[in-house]
């Protein structure tokens, strides 16, 4: 698949098959997170792949209310928990960087577009989640304290298709030279 097909056409799978995801599949999945950029190759990520179907379900319970992921957490065979090791990207020997401090949070969304263009170049569905409450689920996961949970999502054949939703114009955010002067 081209890749701006790909970016273009990839959108947030909702509705999920049971049918499993060979572990083959699952490997190119983690491929695709393994290659992505990080600060200084600091590659802070962790993925923890949920199959247990009370594992899931306990996740499930962790979005917040009205989620509308709520049943994707345990329609999809899979679900990947997206961690980072705090303290290493944009850290150098134990210090800040920058002013903005951890990068983890960023590096992570970095590794998560790769792995949801990836498994949808696939075939498969995802839906980035954030709205759950993320000390539950280090809880249920067994997360050490100096690992962030930061995203989760399932992951499996789509039963559905995503609804597109509508993307502002370039016009709205591209600037020419000085913030806000309209290209
Ligand atoms: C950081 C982040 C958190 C998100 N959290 C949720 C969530 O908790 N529940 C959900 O259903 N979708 C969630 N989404 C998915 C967005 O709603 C979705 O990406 C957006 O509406 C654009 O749709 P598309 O992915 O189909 O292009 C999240 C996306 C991102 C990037």
């Amino acid at each position: 698949m081209d890749l701006i097909e790909a970016i273009q056409g990839r959108r947030s799978i909702r509705k999920y098959k049971p049918d499993p995801v060979p572990e083959e599949v699952l490997r190119k999945v983690m491929e695709a997170v393994r290659w992505a950029p990080s600060w200084a190759n600091t590659q802070c990520w962790e993925v923890i792949v949920a199959k247990d179907p009370k594992v899931k379900s306990e996740l499930a319970g962790s979005l917040s209310k009205g989620n509308p992921a709520f049943s994707s957490i345990t329609e999809a065979p899979i679900v990947l928990v997206l961690c980072g090791r705090r303290g290493i990207s944009g850290y150098y020997k134990g210090e800040a960087k920058t002013e903005k401090g951890d990068w983890l949070t960023f590096d992570a969304g970095l590794a998560m577009q790769n792995l949801c263009l990836v498994a949808h170049a696939l075939g498969l569905g995802t839906v980035i989640v954030g709205n759950f409450n993320h000390q539950k689920v280090a809880e249920i996961l067994g997360v050490p304290q100096n690992d962030e949970v930061v995203v989760l999502t399932p992951l499996g054949y789509p039963a559905a298709e995503g609804s597109t939703p509508k993307r502002k114009d370039t016009s709205e955010f591209v600037f020419s030279d000085h913030y806000g002067n309209k290209v």
